[in-house]
């Protein structure tokens, strides 16, 4: 950084310090001891204080730090900053340097453009940027942020719907430096970044325009940097319970009976299903708000027999006005005459095409125009029939344009709290409109509801988007590649905090021959969102289509993410507490692995569903070859049979039935690798040795309750835990203490005995089971009566071929012991 006098300077500020040169400034504060807040300012100004992303209240705090010469320290990181070049140098407090700018060039600018290059160590990957196709390290690639209808995507495709400037920097098996580093650009122009492209030690990032402020997040885990990130841009809010169920979408389901013959269809082969969908062609030319009265002439009638099946119904609401003068339209009506619509250039209300024609597009960066935009939800069907709202096109798409969105120069006023009121182009405004849109839809829903959680799933969106809507990966494909590249990209887009979100099952456009669709629909049932959905045109794709094997098979997977809503359930909300997501990278669960063979995995698919299981997909769906899964250190079981999984190679270490033969050669501390043959009947599922995993018995949807009694399904291994979270499923009560948690844990003694210490019931929300059925597995044989708090369990079967014991006991609100000797 070039510059004239004062001469250079680092002084110290509350909370960090100052660099200044000629006209740069470069401010770093800790917010947090972990987490750092850098702003560059080119006009001897910093730049404005404001942010969609961030939360306001933790972009103002900061802690106390030791200042130091030409830098400072907290408890966590050493920063530094050269008087004379301005780069910037953040350590551990160990001084192991975590992310330092690159000796030469660390900034650069052009015009408004800016780009900041700082080095990247050998040995790092990358994660996160969100939504993107491909493999999950980013490393050697490079990226652009900027919302795109991407119809059909590719691989190579980029960019796609979503903008999330977050990455994770994590080193394996680090001996040397901080494990894991995030770092957040909070800039909503066009931005890129480069991960050793250009040079191979050498990442950076930078955007045609607008501030210079990003922070830096130490870890050292890589969730360390997920809670640290959840902090600083909210975590998602907890969804209803009936989303974690299966859901059906068509684009579309054209009339009233043929969307009714889906919903009975779908209970007749005894599909579980919790939601269907209405796309487009349920509104008159495809108009928002407006229900298509020839094809659905009573939507209020149709959405209450499904509610009498069972079903809750989820509207689209695009969020372009079509121009329709004179015919008492009442959003083009209302939104003209109170200037609700983004204009262009000249002062005009802007037009594009979209679904319904020529199109105005409401102004979203106004508080005014997100209020009205909250009111139109309450006309005639929405609010008070429907259960969510879908919030499409919203990059936005515009019709017939190379570019595909409105021209960069459209004029979007920003009238909001926090910021300066002024007028912003379209080049700064579009990463962020439809984040915006989908913010006052989940605003006007809790307006018109307010004990109701909103449900709003969103094509396009920003960080910090997570607050207010769910999201599902846009237009994918019926291919088999499409299925393999649905894992990377939800995972990344759980690492961009968006830990609700799913993929079209089955892919949207084209359509995908059964034995896919079948695969489609077992891996998408570990996926936070499970929701099936076909493009116009496209064979049917409800689950029940192609008839047997497919059927059974589909029914099975579907059933079994039913008997599992418990678990689903309470990842649900531990994402909703922290910010960590529902499925999880193997390096999240797994930071010390070493070599960095967890890192290997992920070229395979495989991932974490929870901390619980381990879903181990082929790496490539259509090969028929035998794969190998491989199972980080610490034991492990087949979800499916029971079994303790065995790796022949190390079964030598064993006695053969995984207990350690000798010290030093613990086959629990080495990675398991064990083959598998595809097989259309069943996907494989691992259970991680040393938890509890809670099931439910089948239902037909969330509406019914449950009946019978809770499984607790039993792994032994260290440190055996698990817990169950539920309330209503639907309201915020849970805030107010209407919820119930319970922790359980297991461990065994040194004598044999396995003592299960049942959890008490927290928060004041009633279970709908009175009674439990636990499964221990790896269980011998007992050798005396197993007792509860000291009464013999009279329920007891055990299973010598599966050693699995299973016993029925009352679920006590004021927990218990349980004692098995054997
Ligand atoms: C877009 C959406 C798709 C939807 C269609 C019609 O292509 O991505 O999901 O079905 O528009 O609304």
């Amino acid at each position: 950084m070039a510059g004239l006098d004062p001469g250079p300077v680092v002084a110290p500020i509350a909370g960090g310090a100052e660099w200044r040169r000629g006209r740069f400034v470069m401010r770093v504060v800790a917010l947090r001891d972990d987490v750092l807040r850098v702003r560059i300012g080119r006009s001897r100004a910093l730049p404005e204080d404001a942010s969609w992303a961030v939360l306001p209240e933790a972009r103002r705090q900061h802690v106390d730090v030791q200042h130091e010469p030409g830098g400072f320290a907290t408890e966590a990181v050493r920063v530094r900053i050269d008087a004379y070049t301005g780069t910037l140098a953040v350590a551990d407090a160990a001084g192991r340097v975590i992310l330092e700018d690159a000796a030469d060039a660390p900034f650069s600018e052009n015009g408004h453009a800016f780009t900041l290059t700082k080095t990247l160590p050998a040995e790092t990957s990358i994660f996160g940027l969100g939504e993107k196709a491909g493999g999950l390290d980013r490393r050697g690639r490079s990226f652009v942020m900027w919302n795109t209808d991407a119809y059909r995507y590719q691989e190579s495709s980029e960019p796609l719907y979503k903008d999330i400037p977050f990455f994770i920097g994590f080193e394996p098996n680090a001996s040397r430096r901080g494990r894991a580093y995030g770092l957040f650009l909070d800039n909503t122009f066009r931005s890129r970044f480069e991960f050793g492209v250009r040079h191979p030690g050498q990442l950076s990032f930078g955007a045609d325009g607008g501030a210079i402020d990003y922070y830096i997040m130490a870890g050292p885990t890589p969730a360390d940097v997920q809670r640290a990130y959840a902090w600083l841009t909210g975590p998602p809010p907890l969804p209803p319970l009936w989303s974690f169920g299966y859901q059906q979408c068509r684009f579309s389901y054209m009339s009233q009976p043929e969307a009714l013959l889906v919903a009975h269809r779908l209970r007749a082969a005894r599909m579980p299903c919790d939601v269907i969908w209405f796309d487009i062609d349920v509104l008159e030319g495809h108009r928002p708000f407006v229900i298509n009265k020839q094809a659905y002439p009573d939507f209020p009638g149709m959405v209450e027999e499904l509610g009498q099946l069972g079903y809750r119904a989820i509207i689209i609401t695009d969020l372009h006005i079509p121009r329709l003068e004179g015919v008492g339209y009442a959003p083009w009506e209302t939104g003209a005459a109170h200037n609700h619509f983004v204009h262009d250039a000249n002062g005009r209300v802007y037009i594009g095409k979209v679904w319904p024609g020529d199109c105005a597009f409401p102004d979203f960066t106004r508080k005014a125009t997100r209020e009205w935009w909250g009111t139109l939800l309450g006309r005639e069907v929405l609010v008070d029939h429907v259960a969510g709202i879908w919030n499409d096109m919203n990059e936005p798409s515009v019709f017939g344009t190379p570019t595909r969105t409105m021209p960069l120069d459209a004029v979007h006023r920003i009238e909001e709290p926090g910021f300066a009121t002024r007028t912003a182009s379209h080049r700064e405004i579009h990463n962020v409109f439809g984040m915006q849109n989908a913010r006052a839809t989940y605003d006007g829903m809790l307006a018109l509801r307010p004990d109701r959680r909103p449900y709003v799933m969103s094509r396009a969106t920003y960080a910090g988007g997570q607050r207010t809507s769910v999201v599902w990966t846009g237009d994918n494909s019926g291919t088999w590649n499409h299925l393999r590249m649905s894992t990377p990209m939800l995972l990344g887009l759980g690492l961009g905090g968006f830990a609700f979100a799913g993929c079209d099952l089955g892919g949207f456009a084209g359509s995908a021959p059964p034995e896919l669709l079948t695969r489609w629909f077992q891996l998408g049932m570990f996926n936070p969102i499970a929701r099936g959905h076909a493009d116009k045109g496209s064979r049917h794709r409800e689950p029940y289509v192609d008839g047997e094997p497919h059927s059974s098979i589909r029914r099975a997977a579907i059933e079994e993410r039913y008997r599992l809503l418990p678990y689903i359930y309470t990842l649900a909300e531990e994402a909703s507490r922290t910010g960590l997501p529902m499925m999880r990278p193997l390096f999240m669960e797994f930071p010390d692995a070493a070599g960095g063979y967890a890192l290997d995995l992920e070229g395979g698919n495989q991932f974490m569903w929870g901390s619980a299981l381990l879903v181990a997909p082929a790496p490539f769906p259509e090969e028929v070859d035998r794969y190998q899964v491989i199972l980080p250190p610490g034991g492990w079981y087949d979800y499916w049979t029971g079994a303790r999984i065995i790796d022949p190679a190390l079964a030598t270490l064993t006695g053969g039935s995984g207990t350690t033969a000798q010290a030093g050669d613990d086959p629990e501390q080495m990675p398991h690798r064990v083959d598998r043959v595809p097989q259309l009947d069943r996907l494989p599922v691992f259970v991680r040795a040393g938890h509890i995993i809670a099931r439910q018995p089948l239902v037909q949807s969330t509406s019914e309750t449950p009946q019978g009694p809770l499984e607790l399904l039993i792994y032994p291994g260290p440190d055996c835990h698990g817990s169950i979270y539920l309330d209503d499923g639907l309201s915020f009560a849970f805030r107010d203490g209407a919820y119930l948690r319970v922790h359980h844990r297991c461990h065994r003694e040194p004598d044999g005995a396995t003592i299960v210490s049942l959890g008490r019931h927290e928060g004041t929300f009633g279970p709908w089971w009175t009674r439990l059925e636990l499964a221990i597995h790896d269980a011998a044989a007992p050798t005396g009566p197993v007792r509860l708090d000291g009464a013999v369990v009279t329920d007891m079967r055990y299973d010598a071929q599966a050693r699995v014991l299973r016993l029925g006991i009352p679920d006590q609100p004021s927990g218990g012991r349980l004692v098995v000797r054997s």
